[in-house]
Formats: structure tokens, sequence, C-alpha cells
């Protein structure tokens, strides 16, 4: 397996070894599993990280659901200045990209994050998550392309790192919003952020989640990922990462087969933490029962035939 190469190109110099990171929100700041081997992963994409530090949303923050969980974490993160000053000089040791996951209430927010990460040694490249309300308008800027397209460029202007944008598949149009940010210059997509749900507890006649609503993720929602990635991938000519409900190497394969460069394991850290190892190991393995050498050789169909 040592000639395998499972390296891909995310743009802006953005190369990683292995095709399978870790999603945002799954995997902290990537010091909490100290058991884990990091030396499978492709990246760690951190928890959503915001200009001044957050608490989150008061419990219950997660609820499990028929084949997947519903969190209302609420963005708890410390805030970008910890993130550079305490955790930043640790990544830059690591032999391992970290991508930081951006979140914010305005463009502004956005921009501020992005010029205080440019060029700080450890930080690999960022990723929006641009499924935060917009104050101005009321709406998320993941839902409108304009919007997402403007907040795009935006932080494109403000930051020479690899910038990779989150859709949301809250959404209508999904193709329209991923070409709006290919058009302002993103290196990357990765889809799909969790879908909007809610449980209710019948015996005391409320809401399970003190928010409400949550963010529905795990095997439920893999086949409108990979119904996105396939939509989006055929649309736009920068990489898109696959991300929704992948537990197994196989669930990974169907992603790379729909048009995915790579792929992101969320959920299925909470079941075992060394899934995105795993599944490494087994593309490896893939790759070699097929005889061949690198993802490049993965004979792709196109994606109206697969
Ligand atoms: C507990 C939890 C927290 C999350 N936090 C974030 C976040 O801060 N930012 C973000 O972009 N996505 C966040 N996500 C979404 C995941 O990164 C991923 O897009 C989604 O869960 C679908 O993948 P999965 O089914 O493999 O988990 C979170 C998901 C979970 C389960």
């Amino acid at each position: 397996m040592g000639e395998i190469d499972l390296s891909v190109d995310l743009g802006r110099g953005l190369r990683l070894r292995s095709p399978v990171m870790v999603a945002s929100g799954t995997f902290a700041y990537g010091f909490d599993a100290p058991a884990v081997d990091r030396t499978g992963l492709g990246a760690v994409v951190t928890k959503g990280t915001t200009l001044r530090p957050r608490h989150g949303n008061p419990p219950v923050r997660i609820a499990e659901t028929p084949s997947g969980m519903l969190n209302a974490i609420g963005l708890q993160n410390p805030g970008v200045d910890h993130v550079v000053q305490a955790f930043a000089p640790v990544w830059a040791r690591w032999d391992l990209p970290v991508i930081v996951n951006v979140a914010g209430d305005a463009v502004e927010d956005y921009v501020a994050i992005a010029r205080r990460l440019d060029g700080v040694p450890g930080i690999a490249g960022l990723e929006l998550n641009i499924s935060c309300p917009n104050v101005e308008a009321g709406l998320q800027f993941g839902v409108d392309a304009r919007l997402a397209g403007r907040l795009t460029q935006a932080v494109r202007q403000a930051t020479s790192l690899p910038l990779m944008v989150k859709l949301t598949p809250n959404v209508t149009d999904l193709v329209a919003i991923a070409r709006a940010i290919a058009d302002a210059g993103a290196d990357s997509l990765s889809a799909i952020n969790t879908l909007v749900g809610m449980k209710i507890d019948v015996r005391h006649r409320r809401p399970v989640l003190e928010n409400q609503v949550g963010g529905l993720s795990g095997p439920a929602i893999r086949p409108l990922a990979v119904r996105a990635v396939w939509e989006v991938a055929s649309a736009v000519s920068i990489p898109v990462v696959g991300v929704g409900g992948i537990m197994t190497t196989e669930d990974a394969l169907e992603f790379l087969l729909a048009g995915a460069s790579a792929v992101q394991v969320g959920t299925a850290n909470y079941v075992r933490p060394q899934a995105a190892r795993e599944i490494r190991d087994g593309i490896a393995t893939h790759l070699t029962e097929h005889g061949w050498s690198s993802l490049a050789a993965l004979p792709l169909r196109a994606p109206a035939h697969v």
C-alpha cells in the first residue's frame, strides 16, 4: 500500500496527503482525541470560530435520531484570538494541515477573522460556514447566491489562505449558489452542512432541544449529500469536498464517484474516533485491489451515468 498516492490538491497550495478530513464541529480543535492517530488524516477542520468567544446554547444541545443526530451547539468556541495565540503554534508543529472553520453574523466579521488568520503559521486554510444569519438582510448568507458571492469575494480580498466555502443544503437552488461562490474566487467548495430538523418529546410535549430546532447529520442525510455533490461538481470547475453521513469506506467512495475530490467525516467520529483513518486505509485498499496507484486513476464515470 506504500506506493498508493492518495494526495489531493484543493487549490492555492493546499495539498492533502489523504482525501479524508475530519469535519468541522466533530473534532473540536484537534486536541481532544489524543488516542486518535492523526497521521492517517488529510486535514483537521476545526470547530466554527467566531470573532469573539461564544458559550453556545444551553443544554439539551444534542439528540439522537434514526440514522443520525440533531445538534444545536450554537457555535461554542474560544474566539479567533485564542485560536491564533494558543492553538496555531501547536498546529505549526503538526505534520498535518489544519483548516479553520469560520463563522460570523456579518461580512465584516468574516473579513476580520480572515485577516487575523492570514499568514499565521499553523493555519493551512479557511472553510467558511455560511449557514449563519446575515444580520442586515436577516437571511443566511448561504441561501442567497448574491449574498454568498459577496461574502466570498470580501473574504477572498482579505486573505491569501486557501479558501473553501461550505454549502448549506437548506436551499432551493444549490447550483446557483455554488456557481456564485466559485465565480467570487473560492478555491474549493464543501457540501453539505446539516439540514434543519426538529425532535419533540411527546411525553413532556416540548421540543427535545433547548434551541427547538437543530442540524441533522449522519447517515440519514447521505443520499442528499451525494446528490448535492454530484450536482455541484458537474457545475463548477473548482474541487468539491463531500460531507454528510460518511461512516464507511464505501460511503466515501460514493462521494468520490459523484465527483468529490476529497471527503470529510463528521458524525462517525462520535461513534468511532478512528473512522477517518479507517476510511483512508479502506480507500487505499480499494485502489490496490483494482490495481490503481492514485485517486486520479479512479475511473470516474461521467456523473450523468453514475
Ligand atoms: C455536533 C456538531 C457540530 C457541528 N459544528 C459545525 C460547525 O461549527 N461549523 C460547520 O461548518 N459545520 C458544523 N457541523 C456540520 C458538520 O461539519 C458536517 O457538515 C455535518 O455534520 C454533515 O456531516 P456528517 O453527517 O458526517 O456529520 C457540525 C456537526 C455536528 C454533528
